[in-house]
């Protein structure tokens, strides 16, 4: 099984979290997502030790929630005493609605509107990840009104490339986030934010890209965004106190994926960030990363019922389920690989190689392609494995599907985290 927290049991059912699928299924409907919950205290948990261990105490991790942002993982930020990355004042709103301690919040993102500023501001927003000019001069003028200074960091890109997907890299120059180091212009930017009144600039930011298996990026970030601080401390004399280094690590979603051991990286990363403060002499800042990936995908479970199995002779078997690209969007957009199981009868003989193909008017509604299964006939249910990540979060209502709820398993009890959306939800809003 591509994680331990999926087995299975006597009667050839896939278990979650110790939990017989077919039976959650049953009781809950499908599409359901199931969350376990806690394997994602755990995966919080690696990150906290290994960054005070590795890189000091005051350093500590920041969930990025865009991975999966609904109430029941803030609380669990706050009781693991974490903070978060948040991208719009709709995350902000909804861990604030749990009691989320927002001055361990990063407010991140390359266009935050006047609203977006003054939202955070007032909810008291610890730092914002400023993007560009126009934002700073912003922050520093509402702040202004608001009769309060700003805590920022500056994101730069520091010209890594760190050989992802190409929609989810992020580090190198031409990107639409950050400032780059290599033309100059992060420098002149340090200069404003140095001088602008209602801001206190307390250090930088970088994120190079989602899904990497090994520590190279991280380390050629660590060098690189160590160097600037320097030469910042040399041409300002400011010193920055925090370096963020935003997210990244990758989750086996596949057998040919490789296991990632996060405290190990943790370890290596935090070698060459204690040599490079002492070689190139610089007070060691409190480090920040920003894990959403590798908080919740693993943690994550989507179980469908199949419609049909359907050969099209000469060609290909197509497995039609009851989700697709509106609770999984991923295959559809980035090609994305996934592991499923027929959870209905996980180890047979008779495996068929098919198609997990969506419920949407759309070609491109497929969860995988080629995957080898028993094969399932009608009301069989088929498990998606490691959908704790960017599945839920960019659901979408295409073809007016309603999304799926969520359930929570955890020390082998279950409970409804997220209501299943109904048909005067999809209207709601509607005159
Ligand atoms: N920090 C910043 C500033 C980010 O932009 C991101 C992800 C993270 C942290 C978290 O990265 P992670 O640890 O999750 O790799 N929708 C895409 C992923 C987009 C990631 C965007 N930024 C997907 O489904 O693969």
């Amino acid at each position: 099984m591509i994680h331990d927290n999926i087995t299975v049991n006597e009667a050839n059912h896939l278990e979650f979290a110790g939990l017989d699928t077919t039976l959650l299924a049953k009781k809950y409907g499908t599409p359901l997502m199931l969350l376990d919950t806690d394997k994602v205290r755990l995966n919080m948990q690696v990150y906290k030790n290994g960054l005070a261990k590795y890189f000091g105490e005051t350093s500590y991790p920041c969930y990025a929630s865009k991975a999966l942002s609904i109430k029941e993982i803030y609380r669990i930020a706050k009781q693991e005493n974490i903070g978060i990355d948040v991208v719009s004042s709709g995350e902000i709103f909804t861990a604030k609605s749990v009691d989320f301690p927002l001055g361990k919040a990063f407010f991140h993102g390359n266009n935050k509107t006047d609203f977006d500023v003054e939202y955070a501001i007032d909810n008291g927003v610890g730092y914002f990840v400023a993007d560009n000019v126009e934002e700073i001069n912003a922050i520093s003028k509402i702040a202004g009104e608001k009769g309060v200074n700003q805590k920022i960091l500056i994101r730069i890109t520091p010209g890594i490339d760190p050989h992802t997907n190409a929609k989810i890299t992020t580090g190198q120059v031409d990107s639409k986030f950050g400032t780059p180091i290599e033309t100059g212009q992060a420098f002149e930017l340090v200069e404003i934010a140095l001088k602008a009144k209602n801001v206190e600039l307390c250090g930088f930011h970088c994120h190079v890209g989602s899904q990497c298996f090994d520590s190279t990026s991280f380390i050629d970030a660590v060098v690189i965004m160590l160097s600037f601080i320097r030469d910042v401390k040399n041409l300002f004399g400011f010193s920055a106190s925090i370096l963020n280094l935003g997210g990244g690590y990758g989750v086996r979603y596949v057998d040919s994926d490789p296991q990632i051991d996060i405290l190990s990286n943790l370890e290596q990363v935090g070698k060459a960030f204690n040599q490079t403060c002492d070689a190139l002499n610089i007070i060691k800042p409190q480090v920040i990363l920003e894990p959403g990936r590798s908080i919740v995908a693993d943690a994550g479970l989507t179980l469908y019922t199949c419609g049909s199995f359907k050969t099209i002779e000469g060609y290909k078997n197509y497995v039609s389920i009851d989700g697709g690209m509106t609770d999984n969007p991923r295959y559809a957009l980035y090609g994305s690989n996934y592991t499923v199981y027929n959870a209905s009868k996980v180890n047979s003989d008779k495996k068929v190689t098919a198609t997990i193909a969506g419920r949407c008017c759309e070609s491109g509604d497929i969860i995988q392609e080629n995957v080898q299964i028993p094969k399932p006939t009608r009301n069989d249910i088929i498990a998606v494995a490691v959908t704790g990540a960017y599945n839920y979060s960019m659901a979408s209502n295409y073809n007016r599907i309603t999304k799926p709820a969520v359930v929570s398993v955890e020390n082998k009890t279950h409970k409804i985290i997220v209501k299943r959306e109904s048909f005067e939800d999809l209207v709601k809003n509607e005159i």
